[in-house]
């Protein structure tokens, strides 16, 4: 099951918000004032990037393999047989593209450092050409006057590591940990802003529950051990970073989507809260100190087999903020055992409106992203929005890349996070996913998320329609 099944879980029924109102009717209007001025001066607009995806340069200076070299290597894995092995070569693009990026006038460039081309076999020696092209990329992010956010893990687990278990082996609370402390020495004097890991939720579930993502495990034993593992790494890693870094701001970011029942019936309505539990409460809960949702998602039990005394304790830590990423709705049903609810959801992804529904097979909700807006808030918390957008498919001509449904799914997106704000909820940031069209995980290159097009043949860039949009907006 590629994420492409296990994630697009939206779309039955279309419920009542979207048949009683016209796709338009809750477009961003912004009257006579621009992005930047309805949001405020201080609220940061940016791009979210993740080092597979746009750096190639698989095995060029001394990189070691990650799980994604492995697996993309791997016949059948990757849509059309793609691979990151050159994407878009952001390794040698990336002073350009950074330069493009400050004429596109965007506060923010969030990208993630590749652990194995820092520490080749995921521990011990240091590789120092890996460690440079992270300084050249914050440097020439500095030079432009644009902050350089740093998320320390976006999925690519050294190869080495997985070798000994990946995140199914309690060493990797170490492993990591390590690997985070590496981080805030060689980059803590020049980033402020860090992200501790990309979406837990989707790399334990698609790596180890479902299979569909590297390394391509399907075992629930190992998701769970997984799961714990990654909760006391990402306690450990936020006060790593902090303890070393007190001046830093120090978040992580989550996955999260509005999970509505298929009807009223109550079986339905507890399958929902089964899946908000899964997908919006998994990794939040034990991080605020609140524990695993264990009483309503039952398939997590068992999990203290994995617990060590203090693990809780560990996993707990008080970020600054929380970075949410949402892309679609979903909408769960009744199912009586774990795996049948799983695959219930990604069946109940029957396309009913097809103008609603992106190049992923996701749905565009923005009002989903509103109510994940409203939900988080309840946490307390800080937000930024570190990941939103969509693939659509481009029509270049010429020097124009006309991408209108992008443009309308971020006008709306975006219309839905003012909304949020204006209601008093405290976000911060908005951060488009994503700068440069690339390497989609099991997609490959077929789904196009830039808003900036990239030619892969030739490497040649150009800004679409909606990057023109932002750009003018943001000036
Ligand atoms: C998010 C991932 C990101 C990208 C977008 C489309 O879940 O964090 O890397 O794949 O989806």
């Amino acid at each position: 099951m590629n994420r492409r099944d296990a994630l697009k879980l939206s779309a039955v029924g279309t419920t009542s918000l979207l048949l009683t109102q016209h796709p338009m009717a809750n477009m961003l209007n912004l009257g006579p004032l621009t992005l930047r001025e309805a949001f405020g001066r201080d609220f940061k607009f940016g791009v979210a990037t993740a080092a597979y995806q746009i750096e190639g340069a698989w095995n060029l200076d001394g990189k070691g393999p990650s799980i994604w070299d492995t697996f993309s290597h791997k016949k059948g894995k990757i849509l059309n047989g793609d691979n990151g092995d050159v994407s878009c070569d952001f390794y040698h693009n990336f002073s350009q593209d950074l330069a493009l990026l400050q004429s596109m006038n965007m506060d923010v460039f969030r990208f993630s450092t590749a652990w194995s081309r820092i520490m080749p076999e995921g521990q011990g020696p240091l590789n120092i050409k890996g460690i440079d092209f992270y300084h050249r990329v914050i440097d020439r992010c500095l030079a432009l006057s644009i902050e350089p956010w740093l998320t320390c893990y976006h999925w690519d687990l050294p190869q080495a590591l997985q070798d000994e278990g990946g995140w199914f082996n309690r060493d990797s609370i170490a492993w990591f940990s390590d690997f985070v402390e590496v981080l805030a020495k060689y980059y803590g004097d020049k980033v402020k802003h860090w992200m501790v890991f990309n979406e837990p939720m989707a790399f334990t579930g698609l790596g180890y529950m479902s299979g569909g993502h590297a390394p391509g495990i399907r075992s629930f034993k190992q998701f769970k051990a997984a799961v714990h593992h990654v909760t006391v790494a990402q306690g450990e890693g936020g006060r790593i970073l902090k303890e070393l870094l007190p001046d830093a701001i120090v978040g992580t970011t989550f996955s999260c989507t509005a999970v509505e029942p298929k009807s009223n019936a109550p079986r339905h309505q507890k399958a929902a809260k089964k899946a908000d539990a899964l997908f919006n409460r998994l990794f939040i809960e034990p991080a605020m100190g609140m524990g695993y949702p264990t009483e309503d998602l039952s398939m997590i039990q068992g999990i203290e087999r994995w617990v060590k005394d203090g693990d809780m304790e560990r996993a707990t830590f008080d970020f600054d903020f929380i970075g949410l990423q949402n892309y679609f709705r979903s909408v769960a049903r009744f199912s009586f055992w774990p795996p049948v609810f799983w695959a219930n959801l990604v069946k109940a992804n029957k396309l009913t409106k097809e103008e609603n529904i992106t190049e992923m097979g996701w749905e565009v909700s923005p009002e989903g992203m509103y109510h994940v807006l409203k939900q988080f808030g309840e946490y307390g918390k800080r937000i930024i929005v570190t990941e939103n957008g969509a693939a659509f498919e481009d029509h270049v001509e010429g020097n124009f890349v006309h991408d209108s449904r992008r443009l309308d799914f971020y006008k709306q997106y975006i219309g839905q996070v003012l909304r949020a704000k204006r209601e008093g909820i405290p976000i911060d940031g908005y951060f488009a996913w994503t700068f440069l069209d690339n390497f989609e995980w099991a997609e490959g290159y077929h789904p196009r998320f830039g808003i900036v097009h990239v030619d892969f043949e030739n490497q040649e860039r150009l800004i679409k329609d909606s990057g023109l949009w932002f750009k003018e907006q943001l000036r």
